[in-house]
C-alpha cells in the first residue's frame, strides 16, 4: 500500500521545475500533498505539475525569482490562495558558479549566487515562518556538500551554501518554541541539468573520484531523505545537515 505522509498537506518547492526540485515535489504529490512547483523557469515548473497531474496527484506552477523579496511574497499568497495552508517549505533552487577560481569571479556571478542561493533562503523562510507557525510545519533547505569544506564549487558558491547551513542553525534554534522544525540536505553529486552550464567531463570525474559509492545519485536519492526529515518520522530532528553524498565527506 503507498504511504500518505502528506496527505492533506501543502508544499512549496523551489526549483521545482528540474532535478532535485522535480524529484522532490512528484514524491509530495504521490504521498498525497498538494504542491506547488516554484521555478524561474515557467514552462519547466508547469511540466512538473504536468507530471503530477497526470499521476493524479495536484499540484500548480509558479513563476518566481527567488532573489526578488517581493516574488516570493506572491509566491507564498499564491500557495495559500490555493491550498489553505502551508506544511513544508522546500528552499531549494541555487545557481553554481562553474567552480570559477577566486580572481576571475566576477561581481555579477558573485552576486547572483549569493542572491539566490543564501538571500533566496532568507527571504522564503522568513515568509514561511508564519503559516509554518499555524501548522507547526517545517522547513528543509538544500545545501551541498560544498558547505563541509573545499572543492566543490568556486568561492561563489562555497559561501553561499555555508551561509545556507548557518541559517538553518540559526533558526531552527529561533523558531524551536514555535513548534516549527527547520533542517537542511547537503547533496553530494546528483546528475541534474545543473551542470549543464559547464563542462561536464571534468565534473563526471572529479565527482567519481571523491564519492566512494563511485558514482552519481539519482535526483530521487535525495526527493526521498528531504520527504523523510519534513515528515512526522524527524519529529525530533531540527537544526540538521543531512548528508546525502555517498561517503564524500566521509573521507
Ligand atoms: N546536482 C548536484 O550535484 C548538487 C549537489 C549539491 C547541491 N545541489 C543543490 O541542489 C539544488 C537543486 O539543484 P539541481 O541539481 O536539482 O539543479 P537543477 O538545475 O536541475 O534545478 C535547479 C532549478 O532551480 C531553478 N532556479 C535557478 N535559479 C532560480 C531562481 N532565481 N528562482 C527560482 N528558481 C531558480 C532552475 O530553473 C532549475 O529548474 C540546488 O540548491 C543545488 O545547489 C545540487
Amino acid at each position: 500500500m503507498l504511504v500518505q505522509r502528506f496527505k492533506e498537506k501543502s508544499v512549496i518547492v523551489t526549483g521545482g521545475g528540474s532535478g532535485i526540485g522535480r524529484a522532490t515535489a512528484v514524491a509530495f504529490a504521490r504521498e498525497g500533498a498538494n504542491v506547488l512547483v516554484a521555478d524561474i523557469v515557467r514552462d519547466r515548473a508547469e511540466e512538473t505539475a504536468q507530471i503530477i497531474r497526470q499521476a493524479s496527484g495536484s499540484a500548480e506552477a509558479h513563476q518566481v525569482d527567488v532573489s526578488e523579496r517581493a516574488q516570493i511574497d506572491g509566491m507564498f499568497d499564491r500557495a495559500i490562495a490555493l491550498f489553505g495552508q502551508l506544511d513544508v517549505y522546500f528552499g531549494n533552487a541555487a545557481v553554481i558558479d562553474m567552480g570559477t577560481p577566486c580572481e576571475d569571479m566576477s561581481d555579477e556571478l558573485w552576486h547572483r549566487n549569493i542572491s539566490v542561493n543564501l538571500s533566496g533562503c532568507f527571504y522564503g523562510a522568513r515568509a514561511a515562518l508564519p503559516h509554518l507557525a499555524r501548522t507547526k510545519g517545517n522547513i528543509v533547505m538544500t545545501s551541498s556538500v560544498a558547505s563541509l569544506g573545499g572543492l566543490a564549487g568556486g568561492v561563489a558558491y562555497t559561501a553561499s551554501k555555508y551561509g545556507v547551513t548557518g541559517l538553518v542553525n540559526q533558526l531552527a534554534c529561533e523558531v524551536a518554541a514555535r513548534g516549527i522544525r527547520v533542517n537542511a540536505i547537503a547533496p553530494g553529486g546528483v546528475l541534474t541539468n545543473i551542470f549543464e552550464v559547464m563542462d561536464f567531463a571534468g565534473v563526471d570525474e572529479q565527482v567519481k573520484a571523491v564519492t566512494p559509492l563511485g558514482r552519481f545519485a539519482a535526483p530521487e536519492e535525495i526527493a526521498e531523505p528531504v520527504l523523510f526529515l519534513a515528515s512526522d518520522a524527524a519529529s525530533f530532528i531540527t537544526g540538521t545537515l543531512l548528508r546525502v553524498d555517498g561517503g564524500w565527506r566521509s573521507k
